[in-house]
């Protein structure tokens, strides 16, 4: 009996204009339209292969070589969605075989840990989402596919695509133009780097999915962010991502994840996401900054206390003078821009 499989690798995307709270939890609809900036592919990413055979008896998946229940409604509905889309073709055209009718394996594999606020499941649904509409020779693009990931993971619907990626949040209320679009490919601004500071592997306390119902519910700032805030910042940063201004992004960047941490300590009860550790990298971006006189360096915290830092590759020598002594204890660093100086600044930020 023959199996049919396919294969997909799906990037992280790291969000620089958050999305944080949901208007439909059903069909996961947001408040706020977002932003993200997809890592490339060697980076952080999973890898899955989807099969299908007449013979399957039941739905199976393996993450990271475990079997995990398939018992949860959103992956449910995606795979619901998929199989409806490819239940259509079938009967435009008879001489296709049943897959939609068949059982689906799943291997899913992420190259990084799991739940530790990389956004795992952004990955994740959308490696799902690809495979299987591969598997089944769906003609949908990836906007329309990306309809589909975001019923998994919000964020999943931005990693369908690679580079700056914007989901706009829609107005409709089945969700028909909730879906992601792609703002600007990687290779139009390919120095764009990110660096990613892993405070701690651990686990969230707090899931996103939780986090940002609580948020919604109970903070009055999140009511200002979403009316106002918010939907200025995502005109401002799309213009900032097309003309390549990074003052102007890595400042919205900032403000943006300042904001949604703003927000989430003012829920009730409050959100913790960032530690101390993670104050202190944001002290020493400001530094960093303020140093050279000149913003070459931003960061944003996602739903956990690890740190991802974006800058231009041509200041890597510039941000990574302050990192390698800080945080690697790398004694004898040689520097261009002035050992004494940077030795007084960063011994300021190691006590
Ligand atoms: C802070 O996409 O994980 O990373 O839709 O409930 O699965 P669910 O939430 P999820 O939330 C991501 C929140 C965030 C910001 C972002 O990625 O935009």
């Amino acid at each position: 009996m023959s199996v049919h499989i396919a294969s997909t690798t799906a990037p992280v995307n790291i969000a620089t204009l958050k999305y944080w709270g949901k208007r439909d939890t059903a069909l996961n609809l947001p408040t706020n339209s977002s932003i993200s900036v997809t890592l490339a592919q060697e980076d952080l990413r999973t890898l899955t292969s989807a099969a299908t055979s007449a013979s399957f008896e039941r739905d199976t998946l393996w993450l990271n070589g475990k079997e995990e229940s398939l018992d949860n409604k959103r992956t449910q509905d995606c795979l619901q969605d998929l199989r409806d889309l490819r239940r259509a073709l079938e009967e435009q055209d008879k001489s296709l075989e049943p897959l939609s009718q068949w059982k689906l394996h799943i291997a899913s594999e992420n190259n990084f840990p799991t739940a530790a606020g990389l956004a795992s499941s952004a990955a994740g649904f959308a490696a799902l989402v690809v495979a299987i509409a591969k598997l089944y020779q769906l003609p949908q693009d990836m906007s329309a596919l990306s309809k589909v990931a975001r019923k998994g993971s919000g964020s999943a619907c931005r990693s369908l695509f690679g580079g700056f990626v914007a989901w706009e949040m829609g107005e409709q209320a089945d969700g028909s133009d909730s879906q992601a679009v792609q703002v600007l490919p990687l290779d139009k601004w390919p120095e764009m780097k990110a660096a990613i500071l892993v405070v701690s592997d651990a686990k969230k306390d707090t899931s996103s999915t939780s986090g940002m119902q609580r948020t919604v519910h109970t903070s009055d700032l999140f009511k200002e962010r979403v009316d106002t805030v918010v939907p200025r910042r995502f005109n401002e940063m799309k213009e900032a991502i097309v003309q390549r201004d990074f003052p102007r992004f890595a400042e919205l960047t900032m403000r943006d994840s300042n904001s949604f941490h703003a927000t989430c300590l003012d829920s009730y009860p409050p959100i913790f996401y960032l530690n101390d550790t993670s104050r202190k990298i944001i002290r020493l971006v400001d530094g960093i900054n303020a140093f050279y006189n000149e913003t070459i360096v931003a960061y944003t915290f996602d739903a956990g206390p690890n740190a991802v830092l974006y800058y231009e590759e041509k200041n890597e020598q510039k941000l990574f003078a302050f990192l390698y002594h800080l945080l690697s204890g790398v004694d004898g660093w040689k520097s261009k821009y002035g050992d004494e100086q940077l030795k007084a600044f960063s011994d300021a930020f190691s006590e």
